[in-house]
């Protein structure tokens, strides 16, 4: 399976969980790991390129957590093949994080008070980075480059 499909693939089972309004199924599935490049590093002064170079544009007025520091939000631009847990980490710094944990297809939540994101399936942990923290996952979450550009949040999810 080439990248472009594990993408596809993965999305199309985080928009039907969402759909249908469900977290992770009874059935446990490996994960399909999607390979993005290590984007953990705050991407502060990157100028973002445009949607045909894989710039996907998040509007803060449709996520208004994300304008202080500690903020975050579950960004899901279908047509862009995108689904991540965006956190403002630090005062101009963003991370965006692919949303299916590495070790099976349950989605990654955020938690504030511990500033990692955490599996509800089998408790992986994993950093604002996207590094693990705690298994039983052994792979990062893809993070992507993003900045913010005015009152939005731009992402580089390269396709
Ligand atoms: S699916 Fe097992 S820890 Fe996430």
């Amino acid at each position: 399976m080439d990248r472009r499909t594990a993408l596809r693939t993965l999305l199309r089972c985080t928009c039907a969980l969402a759909a249908a309004g469900v977290g992770c199924g009874g059935e446990w599935r490996e994960a399909v790991v999607l390979d993005a490049p290590d984007a953990g590093a705050c991407a502060e002064g990157l100028t973002p390129g445009t949607p045909e170079q894989g710039w996907v544009e998040v509007k803060l007025d449709a996520h208004p957590a994300l304008r202080e520091p500690g903020g975050s939000a579950e960004v899901r631009v279908p047509q862009a093949l995108l689904d991540v847990v965006v956190v403002h980490t630090a005062d101009g710094c963003y991370a965006a994080l692919w949303r299916i944990c590495t070790h099976g297809d349950c989605a990654v939540g955020w938690k504030p008070s511990e500033g990692l994101l955490e599996c509800p399936c089998h408790g992986s942990r994993f950093g604002s980075d996207g590094r693990v923290l705690q298994g039983p996952a052994t792979r990062p979450l893809a993070a992507f480059p993003a900045v913010r550009v005015g009152d939005s949040v731009f992402i580089h999810r390269p396709r």
